[in-house]
Order: C-alpha cells, then sequence, then structure tokens
C-alpha cells in the first residue's frame, strides 16, 4: 500500500500506527535514500513499542537497543556496515527475526530477509515535506487487515 506525509510529524504518526500492531519476531526494513525519515520513522514505531527515551543515531554503533516493559527494540542504521564482522558484532543475525523487534535502516547493505516483516520504502517528492511511503508486509496475514485499516487515512489517492 502506497501512503503519503505532508510533515515529519505526519511520518511519525504512520510509524507510530503501524507500531502499535507489531509484536516480538517482526522487523521492519526501512528504505529511502539520506534524509528520506527512516529514522522518523524508526521513532514513531518505537514510541508506539513503548520506548519514551530520546533515540539517538546508531549509525557509528549499528544498533541500540531498547529495552521497554515487554520487549527490546533493536535499532539498526547499517550504512556504515563494512564487512562480515562488523555485521557479526552489530547483532543483527542474533536478534532479527526473534527476540524483539528489529528496526533496520539501509537493509540493503547487509541482504537482510528475515521472515516476519514489514518493507518501508520512503520517497521524497517534489515538495520538500511530501513523502510517499510504500508499505509491504510480508507474512503477516494475521494482521495484515487490522494494519491495513489503521493506515486508511494516510493512503495516497
Ligand atoms: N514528510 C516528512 N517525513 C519525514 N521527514 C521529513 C518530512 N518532511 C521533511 N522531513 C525532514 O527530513 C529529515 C528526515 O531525516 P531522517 O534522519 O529521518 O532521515 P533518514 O532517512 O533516517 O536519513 P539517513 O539515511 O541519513 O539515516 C528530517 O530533517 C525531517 O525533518
Ligand atoms: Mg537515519
Amino acid at each position: 500500500m502506497r501512503y503519503v506525509s505532508n510533515s515529519e510529524e505526519e511520518t511519525f504518526e504512520i510509524a507510530r500506527t503501524l507500531g502499535a500492531f507489531l509484536k516480538s519476531g517482526d522487523s521492519v526494513l526501512l528504505y529511502g535514500d539520506l534524509g528520506a525519515g527512516k529514522s522518523v520513522f524508526a521513532r514513531g514505531c518505537a514510541r508506539a513499542l513503548g520506548v519514551k527515551s530520546e533515540m539517538a543515531s546508531p549509525s557509528f554503533t549499528l544498533m541500540q537497543p531498547y529495552k521497554t516493559k515487554n520487549l527490546t527494540v533493536y535499532h539498526f542504521d547499517l550504512y556504515r556496515l563494512s564487512g562480515e564482522d562488523e555485521l557479526y558484532y552489530s547483532g543483527l543475525e542474533e536478534h532479527i527475526g526473534s527476540d524483539g523487534v528489529s528496526l533496520i535502516e539501509w537493509p540493503q547493505q547487509a541482504d537482510v530477509c528475515p521472515p516476519r516483516r514489514v518493507e518501508v520504502d520512503i520517497e521524497k517528492a517534489d515538495d520538500p515535506i511530501k513523502r510517499l511511503i510504500d508499505v509491504a508486509l510480508v507474512d503477516m496475514d494475521d494482521r495484515k487487515q487490522q494494519i491495513e485499516r489503521a493506515l486508511k487515512p494516510f493512503e495516497a489517492e
């Protein structure tokens, strides 16, 4: 499905709406150019999952975990990932698709494909504050209808 955002706040809101349906073992793969809004989207999902603290960019640490009451949110930023060693130390293979919810910026850097995942592709538009957000739910048939209903207000024409 394709959604439209007309501000950073709206992207956050779309992400928070989706995030409310995520469960331990799910992954969100965040695609899009530099400055597209992947971190904004990750923060919206994390907020819905109960992360209350500020979220710093994990671009140098590659991954930042956030413990909530019920689960751990793993925020990955693989932009600077170089080589198998770093991939191993980022904890990606350990956590993805197993415990907690993984939110992954630049997933193409590691060529990851976790089973239950949401693929989010954020595209800039002609207007500098507008974004087109494609959301694909993979192996999430149990929640697909509910998620699409909740995101309806943001749907593109
Ligand atoms: N509709 C919108 N949705 C999201 N961000 C927007 C929007 N309009 C403008 N912005 C701005 O775009 C920027 C998005 O930054 P963000 O850090 O989320 O990008 P990113 O995709 O994570 O980039 P990077 O690849 O560098 O990690 C912010 O400065 C935000 O204010
Ligand atoms: Mg980012």
